[in-house]
């Protein structure tokens, strides 16, 4: 099948032509994220591959339907960037990945803890350049602390699970609470008790009208001092200004996101030449206990085999008109 992958890395290229091996569809690729502006491109393609910050919001999809595409291939887990019931009318089909490996995305969450806890960022900094104080540097023990996972889905659990290893008090708040993430040696709380007993928190949830800004200046107000905020699973879940606000006032302890709320804009590519617009993100940055990664949590040799293999063999699926496994509707 022919195939239009948008917003293309060369890691994307390597392991997609390395998973074609096995299927043989007809891959083209495109440096540009998919939007109005360039869905032409992807007339002719009867299947279209896209990632986290390509939109394919209703004028889109009517574009990708003019052109003759069929399917949508989200070579991610999250699919909030689509308007799946405009798929659903024009009969655009939208497949995900739904499972690659829950172990990349929660051991980033991990990393950026143990760093923005223990100041590994500004430590690497420092002795770079032969510097060998310790000022500024003191971080907490995790064992013994309070660790909330907000979303305690496959993600969530294995981060939930390292946690618990770590000698963490683990504690969860689910829309759909499940037994597995208790019998991790966790358990589930109440926002109010999260709130107050919570020595760090760290968001698994997906982006849904409902957990927009979940994280706002009135939940912050009620955060216990000092807490660490991780969020590695979509930007919109954090009311940025108000996290910067907790930031200054001292009520966040740190801050380490792999994820932003306007990252579309800026992610996945090398602005390091030029005068970045985005007012709030250059205010975060100047922060000491701010870490921030260019989305990179899935980034892991399995699971961008797996996310590869899984995409263009939910293409042939569709292809030969079997089931589609990892199809996602509106209804
Ligand atoms: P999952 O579907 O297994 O788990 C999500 C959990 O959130 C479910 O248990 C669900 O019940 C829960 N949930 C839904 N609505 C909720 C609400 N209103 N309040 C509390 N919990 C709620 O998904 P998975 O695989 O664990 O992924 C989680 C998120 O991680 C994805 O939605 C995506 O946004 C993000 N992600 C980030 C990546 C990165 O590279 N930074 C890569 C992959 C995923």
């Amino acid at each position: 099948m022919d195939i239009a992958v948008f917003s293309a890395k060369p890691y994307d290229r390597e392991y997609l032509n390395a998973a074609n091996a096995a299927h043989r569809h007809r891959l083209q690729y495109f440096d540009v994220p998919l939007d109005i502006e360039t869905a032409a491109l992807a007339a002719g393609h009867g299947a279209v591959c896209i990632f986290v910050n390509d939109l394919a919001d209703s004028p889109v999809l009517q574009a990708l339907k003019q052109g003759g595409t069929k399917l949508v291939a989200l070579r991610c887990t999250g699919f909030n960037n689509v308007d799946l019931k405009a798929a659903d009318s024009l009969g655009i089909k939208v497949v995900r990945v739904v499972d690659y490996s829950p172990n990349s995305v929660a051991e980033h969450a991990v990393a950026l803890l143990m760093a923005i806890n223990r100041k590994i960022h500004r430590a690497y900094n420092r002795t770079r350049d032969f510097n060998f104080s310790l000022d500024g540097l003191m971080g907490f023990d995790l064992c013994g602390k309070t660790v909330a996972v907000i979303g305690t889905g496959k993600i969530g659990r294995v981060f939930g699970k390292i946690m618990v290893g770590f000698g963490c008090n683990v504690i969860g708040y689910d829309k759909f609470p499940s037994p597995e993430f208790e019998a991790l040696g966790a358990r589930y709380a109440l926002p109010g008790e999260i709130g107050v007993s919570a020595d760090i928190i760290s968001l698994h949830c997906p982006l849904t009208p409902e957990t927009y800004h979940v994280i706002d200046a009135d939940t912050l107000s009620r955060a216990k001092p000092g807490a660490l905020l991780i969020n590695t699973s979509r930007g919109a879940l954090i009311d940025t200004e108000a996290v910067i606000a907790a930031l200054r006032s001292g009520q966040l302890g740190g801050l380490a996101i792999d994820v932003y709320e306007q990252e579309a804009e800026l992610f996945f590519r090398d602005l390091s030449g030029t005068i970045i617009a985005d007012d709030i993100l250059q205010r975060l940055i100047t922060f000491p206990n701010v870490i921030v990664t260019g989305h990179q949590a899935f980034l892991t040799r399995e699971a961008v085999t797996t996310i590869c293999a899984t995409t263009l063999q939910s293409v042939t699926e569709f292809e030969t008109g079997k089931p589609l496994s990892n199809q996602i509707s509106a209804s």
